[in-house]
């Protein structure tokens, strides 16, 4: 099957590369919270500013120790805000005018007390019950110290967040001001302007659009205390649902048992087995969009005991449906079918074959062998379509799963209000 004939391309524009532009100044409402990271705020400006932006500060009185008004207000060339009711600015209609103007809320160092604050809803000065005032997308860079991070409050907040569709940048893990290590230090300024730049490029591209994906293990029982299983930890799987509900999708994940927090998508459902996650993913189509990052077991257990085994058992294995396989040629099939391969040896070979036995668009091929892919942050792989493969640099799972979700933008060729997606032949 060709993409052409899906998308109705002329073959020529098929073969072009096809890049997203939009345009520059757009507007970011950025609250500083009370951290010693606060003083990383004149460089991130700088680079917001540098980018085309226009950046409104908020100053919790927290934040006012680490920063002052004045340097903001140079730094913007825009009027920073402290309080609730200042008697000006539209009295108390100030926060929601602040709150609405903005294209995107970011919370820059975020505190684990404006985490708390968020999460509970409270609003009890200008930044929170702007926070909750906001109809914007919200981004959070924490900063705090490793064992507030690690705090089960925090950690719980955290995931509120998340599930709330606050956009996370880091923490990141290192040198902590306090003398500590460990999580807990707000991402770097280069970092949080990187981030938002693509999420301005991103966002929305993918609106309107279905995505099934598929991650994590799959288990298959041999009794009701054992099961095989495979050491897939659910990463990639995730970080490409998160991407692409970034970029506007409408993501339902079916995963497998994983440790990991749920990313934040409309519809997640957790299974155990290959065939239930055979059954769950059919049941999610129509989809314009599958992406299968699952490592599915290939052989399931032919007569799982019902009750615990007290003998060593002689297993026999019986094959499992091919999840990929029956998604590329149901009726209800996807536009763009996207498989995995996990090999350890003759990666091209081997991923080709697949690519073309269970009939799929694109096959993200990864070397579990040389190299630790499984549960690790990183991961290197080889793209491969039809008639063309790219081997992509070794990189985080995030920046996989981020140039995954630009290859679909690019290929579907989406548009949206502010961006709009142009062939280069044309630009
Ligand atoms: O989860 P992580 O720790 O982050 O690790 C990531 C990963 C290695 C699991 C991921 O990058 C990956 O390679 N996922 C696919 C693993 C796999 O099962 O590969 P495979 O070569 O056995 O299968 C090829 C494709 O067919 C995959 O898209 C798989 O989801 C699918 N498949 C396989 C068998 C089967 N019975 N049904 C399937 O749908």
């Amino acid at each position: 099957m060709m993409l052409s004939h899906i998308f109705g391309w002329n073959a020529k524009e098929n073969c072009l590369p096809l890049e997203i532009v939009y345009g520059s100044g757009m507007r970011v409402l950025l609250i500083i919270t009370g951290s010693i990271a606060a003083e990383k705020i004149p460089d991130l400006l700088h680079k917001l500013k540098s980018n085309g932006h226009s950046i409104t500060c908020v100053l919790t009185r927290a934040g006012a120790e680490f920063i002052i008004p004045d340097s903001l207000e140079r730094l913007t060339g825009n009027k920073t805000y402290t309080e609730l009711f200042t008697g000006d600015d539209g009295k108390e209609m100030g926060h929601i005018r602040l709150s609405r103007e903005a294209d995107l809320v970011v919370v820059a160092p975020a505190t684990a007390d404006i985490m708390a604050k968020m999460a509970a809803g409270l609003a009890d000065d200008l930044a929170s019950t702007l926070l909750l005032a906001t109809d914007k997308p919200v981004m959070i860079a924490p900063a705090m110290n490793v064992r507030m991070w690690e705090n089960k409050a925090v950690q719980r907040n955290a995931l509120i967040l998340k599930q709330d569709g606050v956009l996370f940048i880091g923490p990141e893990s290192g040198d902590l001001a306090c003398g500590e290590e460990g999580w807990g230090r707000m991402s770097e300024p280069k970092q949080i302007a990187d981030r938002v730049e693509k999420f301005f490029k991103r966002k929305d591209a993918l609106k309107g659009l279905k995505v099934l994906v598929t991650a994590g293990p799959t288990i298959e029982s041999i009794d009701p205390v054992r099961y095989i299983a495979n050491r897939s930890s659910g990463k990639q799987g995730y970080a490409i649902a998160e991407s692409l509900a970034a970029a506007g999708a409408e993501v339902t994940l079916v995963t497998g048992p994983t440790s990991l927090p749920k990313p934040h998508v409309a519809k997640i459902i957790e299974i155990e087995s290959a065939s239930e996650m055979l059954d769950v993913a059919l049941k999610n189509l129509p989809a314009d969009i599958a992406v299968m990052a699952a490592a599915v077991a290939d052989w399931g257990i032919k007569n799982p005991a019902k009750n615990k085994m007290k003998n060593m058992p002689e297993l026999k294995f019986t094959e499992n449906p091919d999840i990929l396989a029956e998604i590329s040629k149901n009726k209800k099939k996807a536009k763009l079918v996207i498989g995995f391969a996990a090999e350890t040896e003759n990666l091209l070979g081997n991923a080709k074959k697949k690519l073309l036995a269970k009939k799929c668009d694109w096959i993200l091929a990864n070397n579990v062998g040389s190299k630790k892919v499984f549960g690790s942050n990183e991961n290197k792989i080889l793209f491969i379509e039809r008639a063309h493969s790219e081997q992509w640099p070794e990189m985080s799972k995030i920046e996989v799963a981020e140039k995954l979700v630009e290859k679909i933008i690019n290929t579907l060729g989406r548009k949206n209000e502010k961006y709009k997606v142009i062939s280069k032949a044309t630009a």
